[in-house]
């Protein structure tokens, strides 16, 4: 405990002091604070779909029909019917074997990676992977190798020099990068899984419900499903719900309802919840036009903020605005902040040093005339 002042007063200094700020609502593309409205530019709604009303009815009829909650863990009496209606959705929604659901993203990645490989392992982690990634390789114990982002060259560097080293390999990545938008080559990765005899995971947080004729996510549109051993995914960005999901096969399925300690030792997601994912998949199929619209006006944000000389990566509704240092980072959110738009600045250590950014999420519920606005906006600043 001790150091504590002395950690929050050079986090202040350096601009890094997170502090919590609550909503009063959060609604239609909009998120309001002490009753002013700001456009959101700050959520994982991608879609739209939180507050859609077949989710609403879902929840609310499965609520009527099982109460408010899951009472246990799943091997104690917890599972029910409606677990196993999602898993096998999922399953078949990303091409593979089986599903198992998690109650959180976090829960999955730290889960999933620590049963399945251990001391005498190794795991070759995009430099940019997300923390519930590297906090489940550390519990892994086993021995870590991180490649430069998005660099299968790099990769294979490794790979040459380590591989034989070790019993068991993984190659881990998102699909969709949370804080540069950008996407994984994994079609290399995937090469390069096989040449080297690994095992390959890819997160698709940020990409199901967006990518993907199906909406599936990268892995679908790339046609690597049956390529990719494990496809790990939440439900809630895009899918405007809660908890998360592996699929895979039925082997590993079985091995981690056994060994998986994130997945044991907690509560089963309520019942309102499971119902609205298996809702949101199916409106993820019913309504691809959401996909469609977001990906349009993200291409053209990034287009017009490219050509007006921003520093802008990303290939995706993700689109994070370079800044570099960070108080300018926050200075510069500020200023966007007060002109109605509610976007945040993204700091080390969630971002590398000297690439603080503003991340830019957009949503289907933004509009063309509203983005256009904010580019106004954007270009009219100076810090
Ligand atoms: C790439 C990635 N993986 C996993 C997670 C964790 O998911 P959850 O929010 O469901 O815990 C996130 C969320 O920020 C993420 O961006």
């Amino acid at each position: 405990m001790a150091g504590i002042e002395e950690f929050l007063k050079e986090r202040q200094e350096q601009g890094l002091l997170r502090k919590l700020k609550p909503a009063s609502l959060r609604l239609g593309g909009k998120i309001y604070f002490e009753n002013k409205e700001y456009v959101d530019l700050s959520s994982n709604d991608y879609l739209g779909l939180s507050a859609h009303p077949e989710l609403k009815k879902a929840a609310i009829a499965a609520t009527g029909k099982f109460g408010v909650a899951s009472c246990a863990s799943r091997l104690l009496s917890g599972d029910s019917e409606l677990f196993q209606e999602l898993e096998d959705t999922v399953a078949k929604f990303k091409g593979k074997e089986a599903g198992l659901v998690f109650n959180s993203g976090y829960q999955a990645n730290v889960g999933i990676i620590s049963s399945l490989f251990t001391g005498g392992d190794c795991i070759f982690s995009d430099r940019l992977n997300h923390a519930s990634i590297i906090d489940g390789i550390l519990l892994s114990q086993a021995k870590i190798f991180r490649f430069q982002h998005n660099d299968p060259g790099h990769l294979e560097l490794l790979l040459k020099k380590e591989r034989a080293k070790f019993k068991n390999a993984l190659i881990i990545t998102e699909s969709i990068f949370s804080m540069d938008g950008d996407r994984a080559p994994l079609k290399e990765l995937v090469g390069l899984k096989e040449k080297y005899n690994c095992q390959i995971m890819v997160d698709e947080a940020h990409a199901t419900g967006v990518f993907g004729e199906n909406g599936s996510g990268l892995v679908e549109e790339e046609g690597l499903s049956a390529r990719i051993d494990l496809i790990m995914g939440t439900f809630s960005k895009a899918l405007a719900g809660f908890g998360a999901y592996l699929a895979t096969s039925r082997s590993i399925v079985d091995y981690l309802v056994n060994t998986c300690r994130s997945f044991i030792y907690s509560t089963a997601l309520p019942p309102a919840v499971i119902a609205g994912n298996l809702a949101s998949l199916k409106l993820i199929q019913d309504e691809p036009y959401r996909r469609k619209k977001l990906l349009s006006m993200a291409k053209m944000l990034r287009d017009k903020l490219q050509e007006k000389g921003f520093c802008v990566k990303g290939a995706s509704q993700i689109i994070p605005l370079i800044l570099g240092d960070n108080l300018r980072a926050v200075e510069f959110a500020k200023k966007v902040q007060e002109q109605g738009y509610w976007a945040l600045p993204v700091r080390p250590p969630t971002v590398p040093a000297g690439q603080a950014r503003l991340r830019l999420s957009l949503s289907y519920d933004h509009n063309q005339e509203t983005l256009n606005k904010l580019i106004d906006v954007l270009s009219t600043i100076r810090i």
